[in-house]
């Protein structure tokens, strides 16, 4: 009894001595698989606010005794999110936390445990490299057709490991998605952990040996991507690629990888958001890339800044983003899609403008949605980059990413651009030419209440009547043949649905 009470007298007093120490200046919150947060605190009395690098709502909380907590709300399309920090001060500089963060998908919280310390801010924020006087990258010859493929990001941001990863490469066999196209494997954020003694990057206990799961995909007949930053850190805080490039596209190539998404974020800690750092860093790590001497596919992900579609293929991209994070919901979906309209000119083969990925199969949309987002996405010649679990898909989400004629609209391989027609109301429709004699029609209804849309089929240019051809229709979705009569076509399109039609002209009967 005695000894507890002299043991709570000490701590007691280191209590107080701890606590009177104040708060103010830099810190990073690290958790063990390698993700780290940097954050400004200031202390005034009890209160304590924390602006966390990057984040756009400051947290706030206070200190009593060696309790720190603090707490930010964020609105999201899908709503008002809360992230709470809690814990306990170990040493002047020191605590330990838990933090509980939303998942991704609705109701889902996720709470992991980490120190927090203070760091020297000048540590964090290294000194700018000099970045490459900027000159046209060669094209590497890849993706002459949009990617395809799955990633890691949509449905488990970085809560995912080295088995799951095995499992969707299994996964995209047995399902059918890989003999319909799919063939990329990529592993987005959350793989990385540091550097070794040699400054070579390294996988984090979740992904203990990136060359034994890039030669266990390739063992499936499919290809593999990995992720990184021109930053210190990605988005989470684990390790990027900034001032290792050359190293680390050595080692990417090294391990068989082949495609990089490269995600500008912790870059901010060193270079400026102005178009020339922009492509500068970009073109750095394409430069590296050609240097590992393995055809990588090279996808530029910096949100759409400083007209990315502009001088993306300039800098080397195959592939850029063209737009920040889509989310699994129909009004970010529908945003981002028909956003693209005006930069179709902008892709083409090897070079394409990314919407971001699928969110088909993830449940936050209706199946006429998501129908929709397929749709728009092939009819936007979009890279089709699955995002949602490949082991559980239903019948339904499978028919949706399976659609061979959808897909082929996507694939065709004229790639020209889409065509929109003044829109009428929440009606637009979509037309796109394709190889041989043939045109793809999207009827979208975005609006909340049922709709009808037409198209004459003379808008279409198809010629058929020259020569005494006529045309041919088939409904995408429906899989069966449309009749071609009369001016116009009518379907009945649900609210936030679509109607996609592929109009081709006949092959004369040569009976
Ligand atoms: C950014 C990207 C996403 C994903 C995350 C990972 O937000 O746009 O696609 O890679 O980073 O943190």
């Amino acid at each position: 009894m005695m000894q507890r009470l002299i043991l709570g007298f000490i701590l007691g007093c280191s209590t107080y001595a701890v606590a009177q120490t104040s708060l103010d200046g830099y810190w990073e919150y690290s958790v063990p698989n390698g993700g780290v947060t940097f954050f400004s605190l200031k202390q005034t009395g009890d209160t304590v606010t924390a602006t966390e690098d990057d984040h756009r709502t400051p947290f706030v909380g206070t200190i009593h005794g060696n309790d720190l907590h603090l707490t930010s709300k964020f609105q999201s399309s899908n709503g008002i999110f809360e992230i709470v920090y809690d814990g306990v001060r170990q040493s002047t500089d020191r605590f330990e936390m838990s933090r509980n963060a939303p998942g991704v998908r609705p109701g889902e919280v996720f709470e992991t445990e980490g120190i927090l310390q203070r760091v020297d801010r000048e540590a964090v924020y290294p000194a700018r490299l000099p970045l490459p006087p900027l000159q046209d990258q060669p094209d590497n010859g890849l993706v002459r057709a949009p990617p395809m493929g799955w990633n890691s990001w949509n449905h488990y941001h970085d809560r995912f490991d080295d088995a799951t990863v095995r499992q969707t490469a299994d996964a995209m066999i047995s399902s059918g998605m890989a003999a319909a196209g799919y063939k990329y494997i990529i592993v987005d954020e959350g793989w990385s952990s540091s550097r070794d003694a040699n400054g070579d990057i390294i996988g984090n206990s979740r992904f203990p040996d990136m060359k034994a799961l890039a030669d266990y995909v390739h063992s499936k007949g499919l290809k593999i991507g990995i992720y990184s930053s021109p930053g210190p850190q990605v988005c989470g805080g684990y390790q990027g690629s900034y001032g290792h490039e050359e190293q680390d596209a050595k080692t990417f190539a090294a391990w068989g990888y082949d495609y990089l998404k490269y995600d500008w974020c912790g870059a901010r800690r060193v270079y400026q958001r102005a178009s020339a750092d922009l492509q500068g860093a970009y073109q750095k790590m394409s430069e590296a890339l050609a240097k590992s001497n393995r055809p990588i596919v090279y996808s530029l992900c910096e949100y759409g800044w400083g007209d990315v579609w502009k001088w993306g293929a300039k800098a080397g991209g195959n592939l850029w983003r063209t737009t920040g994070d889509i989310s699994d919901h129909w009004e970010s979906m529908d945003r981002i899609g028909f956003a693209q309209l005006d930069i179709q000119q902008y892709s083409g083969p090897g070079h394409w403008n990314d919407p971001d990925m699928l969110e088909v199969g993830n449940g936050g949309m209706t199946a006429d949605e998501y129908r929709t987002h397929m749709s728009l996405w092939a009819l936007l010649r979009a890279p089709l980059i699955a995002g949602n679990d490949l082991r559980t898909m239903s019948e339904e989400t499978k028919s949706i990413l399976m659609n061979a004629e959808v897909i082929a609209i996507d694939q065709d391989p004229a790639a020209s651009p889409v065509q929109r027609t003044p829109p009428q109301g929440t009606s637009e429709v979509l037309v796109r030419p394709l190889s041989n004699d043939a045109v793809a029609v999207g009827l979208f209804n975005r609006g909340s209440s049922p709709a009808e849309i037409s198209f004459r089929w003379d808008s279409l240019h198809l010629n058929a009547t020259l020569g005494g051809k006529s045309l041919e229709a088939r409904d995408l979705w429906k899989h069966e043949a449309i009749a071609v009569s009369g001016d116009t076509y009518t379907a009945p399109v649900p609210p936030h649905g679509v109607v996609l039609v592929r109009v081709a002209v006949k092959p004369i009967d040569t009976f």
